[in-house]
């Protein structure tokens, strides 16, 4: 970036805003001034994407520079984007011509605040600008599971995204989303853990992040950790393929066997994925450590040989477990899924050898015996989903879906289990075979 680019950017987004106040778009020097905005934009884009323009403690800052000299646009901007209640903006490379247009008028109007202010420019058609919002403190959120979930997505897609283009990711979205997981992982951990059921096939690394994550998470709680912990254990796990992004994709979709060569360049992930983590801003070295050693297994039989002996904290083999669990639950082109309590038993096999034998006990007696997205059949023969779960699983919410006959109710009944009732169940069902999409019920 050229020392005097940021500086040209946010004169010509404050003029062209000013300008707007007193003329229509049409006339001659707004479209000049837009023209110049634009152009600036564009150029900046070119050599990165996204430009964030925010706030930091009230000095505006564009990218890595922070505006601390005297410097009038830099005020004005900074205290527009107080009065909107927004954090700054995030420009992306696609932006267009109009929708920079769309900008200046939502701004000018300034009647859509902090979380509106996106509405508004989605409304308006706007793509590839968005408000960087304020984050508020956990206890002031009412955040829903899903809207935890999707956040988590869009943090990790960003991250990754940054990644790709060789630039070092943002930290600060990744551990203010972490921070709201472990929160909710102390208060309803089942369901948090409900949300790691939502997988795409499509979107499998994006998922495979967000997933492990939350399963660590459980497997963290289950070992009571503290909330610290929690939240190194939960960003390491977020970020613990980070390094995938620089193996061929070729090789990491690949459906069949791979070869030895192929498998080597896949070796190299925690690794490569130390390094980027170890370039981020505010990460520590036990974040680092289960990104390089989640493939290291509990016996160190595993990748790096190089990194056998380094990692030797629990977090890993906690990270470890979770990345087993996702990954046998989710679909691939080279496997289907296994339901909740095969997942449990191949652990069970996998103890003592791969993973850490006492961690994957502890975590199976915190699921309870039917965890939250198991699909089950009742002794009447209706089958069910378990859609939440008490502490050890002695209470069960279930959603009844078929009836006895096997045939879809057109609406669900609810039902909760507690005590000897779970005895109820007599027997797990696979979803797959069903044609059942767990994570559309929960
Ligand atoms: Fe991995």
């Amino acid at each position: 970036m050229e020392p005097e680019q940021p500086k040209v950017v946010v004169q010509s987004l404050v003029s062209a805003f000013k300008g707007l106040r007193l003329y229509p778009l049409e006339h001659p020097s707004i479209r000049r001034q837009m023209e110049h905005l634009i152009g600036n934009v564009f150029a900046m884009l070119r050599t990165r994407d996204p430009i964030r323009i925010g706030l930091l403690e009230g000095t505006l800052f564009l990218e890595t520079h922070l505006f601390v000299d005297s410097f009038p646009a830099a005020e004005e901007l900074a205290e527009l984007l107080q009065s909107l209640e927004i954090e700054g903006l995030e420009f992306n490379r696609g932006v267009t011509d109009a929708e920079l247009e769309s900008l200046l008028q939502v701004l000018r109007e300034q009647q859509a605040r902090g979380d509106l202010f996106d509405q508004a420019l989605e409304e308006r058609g706007v793509r590839h600008i968005r408000a960087l919002q304020v984050e508020k403190d956990d206890e002031e959120e009412d955040l829903s599971p899903r809207k935890i979930y999707s956040r988590a997505l869009e943090v990790v897609d960003r991250i990754f995204h940054d990644v790709r283009l060789g630039n070092i990711p943002a930290s600060e979205q990744a551990i203010g989303t972490i921070k709201s997981m472990a929160h909710m992982t102390l208060n309803e951990p089942h369901a948090l853990f409900a949300m790691s059921m939502l997988k795409d096939y499509d979107n499998y690394t994006f998922n495979h992040s967000v997933n492990v994550a939350i399963i660590a998470l459980t497997v963290g709680r289950a070992c009571n950790l503290d909330e610290e912990r929690l939240r190194i254990l939960g960003l390491g796990a977020l970020l613990h393929d980070i390094g995938k992004l620089e193996v061929d994709w070729g090789i990491i979709n690949k459906p069949g066997q791979l070869t030895d060569a192929e498998f080597e360049e896949i070796k190299r992930h925690p690794q490569n994925g130390a390094e980027i983590v170890g370039r981020m801003e505010g990460i520590t070295r036990d974040v680092i450590d289960i990104v390089l050693g989640h493939h290291i297994h509990f016996n160190r039989d595993g990748y790096p040989t190089s990194a056998r002996d380094k990692t030797t904290s629990l977090l890993v083999d906690m990270a470890a477990i979770a990345d087993s669990y996702d990954a046998m639950t989710t679909l691939r082109s080279y496997q289907r899924p296994v339901p909740p309590s095969e997942a449990i038993k191949r652990l069970r096999e996998s103890a003592g050898s791969t993973l850490n034998p006492s961690i994957v006990e502890k975590f199976i007696r915190f699921l309870g015996p039917w965890p939250v997205g198991s699909l089950v059949r009742l002794d009447t023969n209706h089958i069910g989903l378990v859609t939440w779960v008490g502490s050890e699983g002695e209470t069960l919410r279930l959603k009844i879906l078929l009836d006895e006959e096997g045939h879809f109710l057109e609406k669900f009944q609810e039902m909760t289990l507690t005590g000897e009732g779970i005895a109820k169940i007599v027997a797990e069902v696979d979803p797959f075979v069903k044609g059942i999409n767990v994570a559309d019920y929960l």
